[in-house]
């Protein structure tokens, strides 16, 4: 193997930075030339293709968002999309390809290696940690850490002024950035895809906390459960409280990345160039139980990951 290639694909996350260096210098480090595809599986169908050195990955491992750029290709789900990729990879003579992203990436990345042979490695990078076969994906410490940062915040004016707070966070169908930021964080009630809510509950527990003298509560919602303005409607309906609503968007992919989160970058890009050296294909690069693991992209694709659901009541029990 002389000649590898590496891209970023779907919503950017802190960390991939990092990633894509330790994918790079491993590579060099082994004699093994390495391109850089821009913009994700848009840049590979357009050619948009560069060589990387030592340099182009410098000064990168502490900075948010991806040197690469990132896209949601809609035309790579199309063969005619795919063909067109499969020429550059020959135009390039690229014998291996890490890809840097989330599940759609995966099986984007999965369904190629099938149809043109090109070995592929994938390393999760994506802040909603929804990929299987891995405890972490890259860039979810740092998102949650920015949500406590933002409860923390938010928790100072909701004191101050004796309110209800309402904080939507991202997870497009997941909630285990709610969780961890809300447990973390102290909130008063966690909504999650995973568990069916009750706003009639949600509400008792409000009144009753009031009652015993709280003078502001915080309520975490994922994005994929419900939408905090209309939750935060609701509960100001029912409740009378004074509500408000916060919608942290995108501020949650932005950021320095975490020590955690370069350091997981680290040595999961490394490992998928080692992998490709070894003849791995269509796998993943997981970390579990502290480990660096190897899953089989098709399972990766195929389950869906489990949130810890005893971490979710004993967020419920340190909340009364
Ligand atoms: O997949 C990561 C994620 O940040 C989700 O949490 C969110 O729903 C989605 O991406 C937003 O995507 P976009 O930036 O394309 O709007």
């Amino acid at each position: 193997m002389q000649r590898i290639a590496v891209l970023t694909s779907g919503g950017d996350a802190p960390g991939m930075n990092a990633a894509i260096r330790a994918v790079v210098r491993k590579a060099i480090y082994h004699g093994l030339e390495v391109l850089g595809i821009k913009r994700g599986f848009s840049g590979f169908i357009e050619a948009d293709i560069e060589p990387l050195n030592l340099r182009s990955v410098a000064d990168v491992v502490h900075r948010g968002g991806t040197i690469l750029r990132t896209a949601r290709s809609e035309k790579f789900k199309t063969f005619e999309g795919r063909k067109m990729a499969k020429e550059n990879v020959d135009r390039f003579g690229l014998q291996g390809l890490v890809v840097i992203g989330g599940g759609g990436s995966f099986l984007g990345a999965h369904v190629f290696s099938r149809e043109f042979g090109l070995p592929v490695v994938g390393v999760p990078g994506t802040i909603d940690n929804d990929i299987s076969g891995t405890d972490y994906t890259i860039g979810f410490d740092t998102a949650v850490n920015t949500v406590v940062e933002a409860i923390n915040k938010i928790r100072d004016t909701a004191t101050s002024h004796e309110r209800t707070f309402v904080l939507e966070v991202m997870g497009r169908d997941t909630g285990f950035i709610a969780l961890s930021a809300g447990l973390a964080g102290g909130a008063e009630s966690i909504i999650i895809p995973e568990r069916p809510f009750n706003l009639e509950e949600i509400c008792a527990r409000l009144v009753r906390s009031y009652r015993k003298g709280s003078s502001h509560s915080i309520i975490v919602v994922a994005e994929g459960a419900a939408s905090g303005m209309e939750i935060g409607r609701e509960i100001k309906n029912r409740t009378g409280f004074d509500t408000k609503v916060t919608i942290l968007g995108h501020l949650q992919r932005g950021g320095n990345p975490t020590a955690f989160d370069r350091i997981l970058a680290s040595m999961l890009g490394a490992k998928a160039v080692e992998w490709l050296m070894e003849g791995g294909s269509n796998i993943m690069v997981g970390y579990v139980a502290g480990q660096v693991v190897a899953v089989d992209l098709e399972r990766v694709i195929n389950r869906k990951k489990r949130i810890n659901m005893a971490l979710y009541d004993l967020a419920g029990i340190l909340s009364i």
